[in-house]
């Protein structure tokens, strides 16, 4: 479930053997754990540690790099500037460690950093929307189109004398293969104009293929599902205060059940790149349905 390293640089070279295992772990479903390696904040960083920083609409504040943007966040100004560069530096870091951890995925394409100061435990929020039940990842507007996979990585930037120690608390759910097995028999047909017409409107970011549309199924449909939220086999885990993780958030089944402050990049890469590209939750499906979905 927890694949362990005792890797306590941001910056490589690590030992091949290292790197073996980590690409290896990550593409078998593991959920990659760094104890040792904590994303340190500046002395006038610690200001960022307060859930009054969203702006009480958005889950999170988000950082698109590509185009300078903060979104989601009450602060403005200068402490707007400071608390974009603090998402920005680790969004960098977490770049450059996924870089010489994992040299084979040239090519990685970075895409948001979040920060999310709100604690998880006790938030409310649509049934959809809840991340405090098992799911995969799949985002309405955002398609992966071809199968692209969703890889994030994650620090835990609580301070220790939080509540609860500061841990933040996940479920890690059954298998992609077996949650497919189960769910795919149930899920409604793709349905092409509305991906087109969606595309068309601009309310996704290109058009959707069949693999987003079985992806949002599958996402909407196990949440959906209170027999299998109170029943499906899971672990439960802890990321302590200092803690960092990288993980296929695409394939692992997992809830977020409590936690505050933790910063999070997520990235994109291509199937083909992959070293065991069957392991792609694209291909999964495709075996079980018999179809081809892009
Ligand atoms: C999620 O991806 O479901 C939420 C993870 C987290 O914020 O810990
Ligand atoms: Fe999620």
């Amino acid at each position: 479930m927890l694949e362990p390293f005792d890797i306590d640089s941001w910056t490589g070279p690590f030992a091949p053997e290292t790197r073996a295992r980590a690409q290896a772990a990550l593409e078998s479903g593991a959920v990659l754990f760094f104890p040792r390696m904590p994303f340190r904040l500046g002395n006038s960083e610690t200001e960022f540690l307060d859930a009054r920083l969203t702006d009480g609409k958005a889950k999170n504040i988000s950082l698109d790099w590509s185009r300078g943007k903060l979104q989601g966040t009450s602060a403005s100004g200068e402490k707007a500037e400071r608390l974009a560069a603090m998402i920005e530096r680790f969004g960098a870091g977490a770049t450059r460690f996924v870089t010489d951890l994992l040299p084979n995925y040239s090519g990685v394409e970075r895409a948001r950093t979040s920060y999310r100061p709100v604690e998880v435990e006790g938030r409310a929020y649509s049934r959809i929307k809840d991340d405090r039940l098992l799911h995969v990842d799949a985002f309405p507007s955002r398609p992966m189109g071809d199968g692209k996979r969703i890889l994030r990585f994650f620090a835990n930037v609580a301070p220790p004398k939080a509540k609860g120690g500061g841990a933040r608390r996940w479920h890690v759910g059954e298998p992609f293969e077996n949650f497919a097995q189960k769910f795919t028999p149930r899920v409604r047909p793709h349905f092409p104009g509305q991906s087109w017409l969606f595309g068309k409107l601009g309310v996704t970011h290109g058009q959707r293929s069949a693999y987003d549309e079985m992806m949002l199924s599958l996402h909407d449909a196990a949440k959906r599902d209170a027999e299998y939220q109170k029943h499906a086999p899971h672990s439960a885990v802890e990321f302590p205060p200092g803690s960092c993780w990288l993980v296929y958030t695409d394939m692992v089944l997992h809830a977020a059940l409590a936690g505050e402050f933790a910063l999070e990049q997520t990235f994109h890469f291509d199937v083909a790149k992959m070293g065991e590209p069957d392991k792609a939750p694209i291909k999964v499906l495709e075996r079980l349905t018999g179809k081809t979905l892009a």
